[in-house]
């Protein structure tokens, strides 16, 4: 029996379409505000349309619609094949998916509408705060219900890394959106000053530590042993690896705060944690590339397993790189700057969203009964679009953030500022024009990635959406009746 017959892929072929139009979307939006920054005209003088109002729905779009929807879509179909058993509560999983979609719709609509809770990353107001809540209970319903029913008694380590993914983002969500409503569209938290500074960055840090990480390295310990067709590197490796990166990224926090009203000693903590960090954020990184030994050829005809490693060493620089950043020297430089959207894109881009791709492209022939995706060279134009977006990206936002760190400590003999702040902005103007071209680079590949995947469903779509009809032969009223064919 094939195995999309066998498996419960529909709702996975659901979420795989649904990542790619919320790539488009937010990955488009990212772009806006691109050039927002760069040329403020394209702010259109529309409340609703302004660099304040379209930034988080960028952030929503591509880390919670695209992100979420990848992770969603292939946990539930690793979960299936790592186990051998068919997806738990069908009825539950195909509602985690429209539910799933209801809110990044409504999200993306209040938000520009100035429904906010201002809180980074966890904009959306508390009704939808609790549709979230309700819907991620329901993905944890099916997930765990669906291990349950495995017929292999070891859960493999993808496993583990998305179990991790789905409770602890429901514990950051709900507890850092706790807040009192006063209306529909309002509503404050519970917690006030420096306390909810630290809620917020305690959610904010390990949104990056378990939607950003631990998820996406769920995906990469599936599709990189797939992909490269060999077992991975060391299991015993990668449970050790599991175990240090949830235990220390809980701590790291803080060192979103440095030179704040935080307590020093919890700024030290965190950047204490952050370096150690490096050490599991390494491991994985060197675990995944390390299975590629012995497949290295592939790269040559494989695009898919070319995002992959290229996803790992992004993984590796980009968590480098945050470690260093969280020396507070180094902060002191860093913090307000471009840089930080450097290192942020470079994990975004560089890490997620090549993963993603990687994977998606692993997956929608499997996921959808076909040989190969519909064309081999759309993928590499894609991969090679992709690389030399992202390289602009970072390049560009590298050297804006140290020219602005260099500029606003310049000091002249008296110790006043050496340049007026405006002066910066023009200095690092290039850099925003560089930064969009690199966004629109980035977006034509998604834009190609869609267009393939969508011709590669071509036959699936045709059974989803229509279901094509059996041609059942007119009975002869004159002939003995036959049986149909195939069901004798
Ligand atoms: C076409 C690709 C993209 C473009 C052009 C783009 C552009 C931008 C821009 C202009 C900003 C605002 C920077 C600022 O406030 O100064 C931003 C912020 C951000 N973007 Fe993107 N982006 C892209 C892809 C992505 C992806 C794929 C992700 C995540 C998976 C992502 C995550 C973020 C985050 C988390 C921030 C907030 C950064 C911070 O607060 O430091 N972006 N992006
Ligand atoms: C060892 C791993 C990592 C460490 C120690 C780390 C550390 C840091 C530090 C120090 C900052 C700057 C805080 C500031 O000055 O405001 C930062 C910002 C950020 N990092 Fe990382 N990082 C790591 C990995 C990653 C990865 C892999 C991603 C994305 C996939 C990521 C996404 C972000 C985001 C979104 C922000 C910006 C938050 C904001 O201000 O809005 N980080 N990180």
């Amino acid at each position: 029996m094939p195995n999309t017959e066998y498996y419960n892929d529909r709702v996975v072929r659901q979420f795989l379409l649904a990542a790619a139009v919320w790539g488009i979307v937010g990955m488009g939006v990212g772009v806006l505000a691109a050039a927002q920054l760069a040329w403020p005209l394209f702010n259109f003088d529309t409340a609703w349309l302004t660099f304040s109002r379209i930034r988080p729905d960028h952030t929503f779009g591509v880390i919670f619609a695209f992100g979420g929807s990848a992770l969603m879509g292939t946990c539930y179909y690793v979960v299936q094949r790592t186990g051998h058993a068919r997806l738990a509560f069908p009825g539950l999983a195909e509602f985690t998916f429209w539910g799933w979609q209801l809110i990044c719709v409504l999200a993306m609509v209040t938000m520009p509408l100035g429904i906010t809770q201002s809180k980074e990353y966890a904009e959306p107001e508390w009704w939808i705060d609790v549709l979230i809540a309700v819907v991620w209970v329901a993905f944890g319903i099916v997930f765990f219900g669906s291990l349950a029913r495995r017929r292999i008694r070891h859960i493999y380590v993808a496993n583990w890394y998305y179990g991790a993914f789905i409770i602890a983002v429901g514990l950051l969500h709900i507890v850092n959106n706790l807040a009192i409503p006063v209306s529909m569209w309002k509503s404050y938290p519970i917690y006030s000053g420096v306390v909810d500074a630290m809620v917020q960055w305690w959610y904010g840090h390990n949104a990056v530590a378990f939607f950003l990480t631990a998820g996406f390295l769920g995906m990469m310990y599936y599709f990189v042993p797939r992909q490269a067709q060999q077992p991975l590197w060391s299991y015993r490796f990668s449970i050790v690896n599991f175990w240090a990166l949830i235990s220390v990224y809980m701590w790291a926090g803080s060192h979103h705060l440095m030179y704040t009203a935080l307590p020093d000693w919890v700024q030290s903590v965190g950047m204490a944690f952050s370096l150690v960090l490096l050490m599991p954020s390494w491991g994985s990184a060197a675990n995944g590339l390390m299975t590629f030994n012995g497949s290295w050829p592939r790269l040559k005809t494989d695009p898919a397993a070319k995002f992959m490693v290229l996803a790992l060493v992004f993984y590796a620089g980009s968590t480098f790189e945050g470690s260093m950043m969280a020396v507070k020297t180094v902060n002191s430089l860093s913090h307000y700057t471009d840089w930080t959207v450097a290192h942020v894109h470079n994990g975004a881009l560089g890490w997620v969203a090549m993963i993603t791709i990687g994977s998606l492209y692993a997956m929608a022939p499997r996921a959808l009964g076909r040989p190969a995706m519909y064309s081999r060279r759309l993928m590499e134009w894609h991969f090679w679009l992709h690389v030399f977006g992202v390289v602009l990206y970072v390049g560009s936002m590298w050297v804006a953030g140290v020219t602005e760190g260099v500029m606003w400590r310049a000091t002249l003999p008296d110790g006043s500022l050496k340049y007026p702040f405006i002066d910066s902005l023009l200095a690092i103007q290039p850099a925003y024009w560089t930064r969009w071209v690199a966004g629109v680079v980035i977006l034509s590949g998604m834009v190609l990635m869609a267009w393939n995947l969508w011709r590669t469903a071509e036959d699936a779509r045709a059974r989803l959406i229509k279901p094509i009809p059996v041609p059942v032969p007119e009975p002869d009223p004159h002939q003995v009746p036959q049986p149909l064919p195939g069901l004798a």
